[in-house]
């Protein structure tokens, strides 16, 4: 099948290589050519594990090539998955104007049969504006009075890959979603996804563009509940891993995404769930779950600077030293990340900073003011007042903890992801403090 993905951020690049590694032909396309330069040398503008190693072996089968042009690769393919930013409004809402544009574009060239796909997330209806769009910008050739003489369809085929699990999470979906509204468009994405040999749910344009917003509020949810929860445990003297294992035990509940700690960040989720509050609210419909959700969100990185000054006393002055800045481990991706938050608190209150990140380095130089960057986990450390872990990269359990404990003014650690082991850490002489893990 011939495909054109528009936008080579993380979900458009993850999906173009799979895709062509499934043996499809595929033109990543992208409107930053030096994003669209470095692809083409054979380089990858984000990390992503597993990625580069496909994207070389797509690229030299020739099923892979990059364009800068909306133009040039959508007149080459058939089906177009629209990958670009839904990024939010001040007030919340998605701002579409990049999915508006491309639609615009494709549709000023088209000249035959198209099924354009919404991969980015968008709120429910969207399909149908696109649908618009290409309408009413069409080649004057194809329109006569109201009648469109050109034959296309737009659907919705919703991405659920992880940010660093982003290339297994793609080729071992637990479901791929085909909001469709003709019997045409169902068969060719069919026919793309075959390969994959998963479930498949069919379903209309709107449904499909609402499973996504639905299943990445409840996942923020879970996290949400969770997270609460640990407030709980804190004050009862209880351990939330204990209560989150327990509880997962139950297979109606499953243990994935109860894990507590300093909440959930980057580019989806937080985005997500203001985007469907907005909707909900534009609907008439006061999603009440979903804004205390937001709330405890916030909260967790309250409580955990409270935490810290509660423990360091004065936060003036006192040098703090961060292991982990990216929004999740295996990733460079610093959008939302709970860490800039609690940093910038932290900033606030007078505190020194100095942060180790082993793949966010580079973002982080840029997003963080007057932070030290070190090179490693006990440059981080040196004389600092404390530890906060708050990436849980696997390398910083890998760490010689006696090390880092000469190195250190204090030797407290505030376990923002419960990552570490507590009970070996006291042994060592550290003070450790986790998330809900029954300070009381
Ligand atoms: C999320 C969804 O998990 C994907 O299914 C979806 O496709 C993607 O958004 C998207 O919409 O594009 P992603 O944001 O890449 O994926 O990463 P997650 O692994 O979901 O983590 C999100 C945040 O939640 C991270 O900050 C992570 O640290 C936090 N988290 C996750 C927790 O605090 N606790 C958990 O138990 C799980």
């Amino acid at each position: 099948m011939k495909i054109a993905i528009i936008g080579s951020g993380y979900v458009g690049l993850v999906s173009g290589v799979c895709l062509a590694h499934i043996g499809h032909q595929v033109i990543c396309v992208d409107n930053n050519p030096e994003k669209i330069k470095k692809l083409k040398k054979g380089e990858l503008p984000i990390y992503e594990p597993g990625l580069l190693e496909l994207m070389h072996e797509c690229v030299k089968k020739k099923r892979l090539s990059f364009s800068g042009s909306v133009k040039d690769a959508s007149a080459k393919a058939e089906v177009i998955f629209l990958a670009v930013p839904t990024p939010s409004k001040p007030n919340g809402d998605a701002d579409l104007t990049f999915i508006e544009n491309v639609a615009r574009e494709i549709a000023q060239s088209m000249d035959s049969y198209k099924l354009i796909v919404e991969k980015s997330t968008v709120p429910a209806e969207t399909g149908k504006k696109i649908r618009r769009t290409i309408q009413l910008n069409l080649p004057r050739k194809f329109k006569q009075g109201h009648k469109i003489l050109l034959d296309f369809d737009v659907a919705s085929n919703p991405e659920f890959l992880k940010e660093g699990s982003a290339v297994h999470d793609f080729m071992n979906p637990d479901r791929v979603v085909l909001g469709v509204e003709s019997a045409r468009a169902e068969k060719l994405l069919r026919e793309i996804y075959k390969p994959l040999k998963t479930k498949i749910l069919v379903t209309n344009t709107a449904s499909a563009e609402m499973i996504k917003h639905a299943s990445n509020s409840f996942l923020a949810t879970k996290i949400s509940f969770i997270n609460a929860v640990a407030q709980m445990c804190d004050r009862v003297g209880a351990d939330v891993i204990k209560v989150a294992e327990g509880m997962g035990l139950d297979k109606r509940i499953g243990r994935q995404f109860l894990d507590a700690g300093i909440g959930y960040g980057g580019s989806c989720f937080p985005k997500d769930v203001e985007a469907f509050i907005h909707l909900s609210d534009k609907s008439g419909y006061n999603f009440s779950l979903l804004k205390e959700v937001r709330k405890i969100n916030d909260h967790q990185r309250l409580a955990f600077v409270k935490m810290i000054e509660e423990k360091l006393w004065n936060i003036k002055d006192k040098t703090i030293g961060v292991w982990g800045i990216a929004f999740k481990p295996n990733t460079d991706d610093i959008r939302n990340a709970a860490a800039l938050e609690i940093i910038h608190l932290l900033q606030a209150e007078g505190a020194k900073i100095k942060a180790y990140d082993p793949k966010a380095a580079d973002h982080a130089r840029k997003a963080l003011k007057g932070v030290a960057i070190a090179q490693d986990p006990y440059e981080a450390a040196e004389d600092c007042d404390c530890l906060l872990l708050l990436t849980e990269w696997p390398e910083f359990r890998e760490v010689n903890f006696v090390q880092v404990r000469d190195a250190m003014r204090q030797a407290v650690i505030f376990d923002g992801r419960n990552f570490l082991d507590g009970d070996q850490l006291k042994e060592c002489g550290f003070d450790y403090y986790g998330i809900g893990r029954g300070r009381s």
